[in-house]
């Protein structure tokens, strides 16, 4: 079994961050021993560099090795430039053994909430996408802005400008998984074979209503798909249950 731990919006600041909770979930996490953690963005809460900084020292007290891409907030005042200097590559592609993708998306554009994956970067995925389908491998895509609108976050307006053709690739080529966050709120929509999964916040108290932080749990096997819901220092439930898309 691999199993995969989803974080996103730790938003890292003197204001909206709480450094207990995140600390209570990343001994969560640890314990949890997952093979990878995916971080969906929003690691900062306006990309200073300082943040950026904390940030850094913050995500090294995960055991498991961690991939991030980065959101609208770490991309405001020059973040773009801290998140590559001190993060890493905001997209990029990685294969664990011979049978799992995970593919990055920087969605992100410098001082603007909306998303935007772009015809460069869409055409670098399409690619990668059809190799994942001649190796037959389990795909999944990060990206930080979701890709169809998710419900109680009101009005709609940081989908992605590009939400259908992005949607039109990832559905074609049966993506296994779409991770994002954003929204502060965790949703599962299936769309033919593929599920596009949100996180919650971790440890920001930026939250909608009665919502409160939380990480999402894949746990995948040869034959299904168990997602999670963990909420920081409380329940941990069952979100869903899907057969695995043999192809
Ligand atoms: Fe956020
Ligand atoms: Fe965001």
């Amino acid at each position: 079994m691999t199993v995969i731990a989803h974080i996103s919006d730790l938003h890292v600041s003197t204001a909206d961050f709480n450094e207990d909770i995140f600390m209570q979930a990343a001994t969560e996490i640890n314990r949890l021993q997952p093979d990878m953690i995916i971080l969906t963005g929003d690691l900062t809460d306006h990309g200073y560099y300082n943040e950026f900084e904390q940030a850094k020292r913050y995500l090294e007290v995960f055991e498991a090795p961690l991939f991030a891409v980065p959101g609208n907030h770490d991309s405001r005042n020059l973040g773009y430039q801290s998140f590559e200097e001190l993060i890493g590559e905001k997209s990029w592609k990685l294969t664990l053994g011979d049978e799992f993708t995970v593919i990055g998306l920087d969605s992100s554009s410098p001082d603007e909430n909306k998303g935007h994956v772009g015809t460069p970067q869409h055409m670098w995925l399409e690619h990668q996408l059809d190799e994942c389908v001649i190796n037959e491998q389990f795909s999944i895509v990060a990206l930080h802005h979701h890709v169809i609108s998710i419900p109680q976050t009101g009005r709609e307006r940081n989908v992605l400008s590009d939400a259908g053709d992005v949607l039109k690739t990832l559905t074609t080529h049966e993506v296994d998984l779409i991770l994002s966050g954003h929204k502060h709120v965790p949703n599962i929509w299936r769309i033919n074979d593929t599920l596009a999964v949100n996180a919650g916040s971790l440890c920001s108290s930026k939250l909608r209503g009665k919502n409160k932080n939380s990480y999402n749990v894949y746990n995948i096997t040869d034959s299904e798909i168990e997602i999670f819901l963990n909420i920081v220092g409380g329940e941990k439930f069952l979100f869903g249950k899907f057969p695995r898309n043999t192809l």
